[in-house]
């Protein structure tokens, strides 16, 4: 008899973003991120991830009134904390909205969200996502601390950082790859008895998806610079096309 823990078919949430990073650098209209965003949907995205960043340095916010009105799949907008964000959430109603540190100086998110430091100002603005029906997702470095105060929190959902793990696979260090690999596992562990929604992501590739794919309660993961990347090469429907295969391959499936 096979004794393995059920295994359920892992999410695919394709990051628009640096399809406006594009577009934005000659401004204009093209390329489209929501016609990006209904390409990885026909390719197997299950969701469309993007960012909204205080400098708007890529989406705008039209195009979240535009993926919210034309997609017709879960939104999950990734924003930082401010009251800013928060009215801009209760006016679009994404399904998600993952909760990111920001600071305007850096290229990318960098680490997670210090939530355990802020627990007291991430208190409001969650109750009032949550208050309108927004699933609430916080991004997080992999730890214990995080994960306790994540669930103090009320989060639906913990996002995973891998931007570490990802690191140390490219640097092609065995050892820190392996305790990278193991604190994702721990925190996923973690997070799932305490009934909390499991995802993952930052900088993953076909080279570094597979481990996340076979995490049994990692139950989504966000890839989009990657594939964006990979899109100028071959094609958008390509890139995510593969990337759903290994995915389901590492994870059986
Ligand atoms: N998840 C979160 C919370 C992020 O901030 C990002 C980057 O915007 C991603 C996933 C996707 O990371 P990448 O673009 O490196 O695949």
């Amino acid at each position: 008899m096979d004794r393995r823990p059920e295994i359920s078919r892992q999410r695919l949430g394709v990051n628009i973003d640096h399809v406006a990073t594009v577009r934005n650098a000659r401004g204009g209209k093209h390329p489209d991120p929501v016609r990006a965003a209904h390409m990885a949907i026909a390719a197997g995205a299950d969701g469309i991830t993007a960012h909204l960043r205080e400098d708007r340095r890529h989406i705008v916010d039209n195009d979240i009134a535009r993926l919210k009105a034309e997609i017709g799949r879960p939104l999950n907008l990734e924003m930082a904390a401010t009251p800013e964000m928060v009215a801009i959430a209760l006016k679009h109603l994404p399904n998600a909205c993952c909760l990111v540190p920001e600071k305007r100086e850096e290229r990318t998110t960098e680490g997670g969200l210090d939530v355990a430091g802020q627990e007291m100002a991430l208190l409001p603005q969650i109750a009032a996502l949550k208050a309108a029906g927004i699933r609430v997702s916080l991004f997080i470095e992999p730890d214990a601390r995080a994960i306790e105060a994540a669930a103090r929190l009320g989060a639906d959902i913990v996002e995973l950082h891998t931007g570490t793990y990802c690191e140390q696979a490219l640097e092609g260090d065995a050892a820190g790859l392996a305790h990278e690999l193991e604190r994702l596992t721990a925190a996923a562990r973690l997070a799932a008895v305490a009934r909390i929604e499991v995802h993952a992501g930052h900088g993953l590739t076909y080279d570094t998806v597979s481990a996340l794919a076979r995490m049994p309660e990692v139950v989504e993961l966000n890839i989009g610079h990657f594939l964006v990347g990979e899109a100028i090469f071959g094609g958008l429907d390509a890139a995510v096309r593969r990337m759903r295969v290994l995915m389901d391959e590492a994870r059986g499936s």
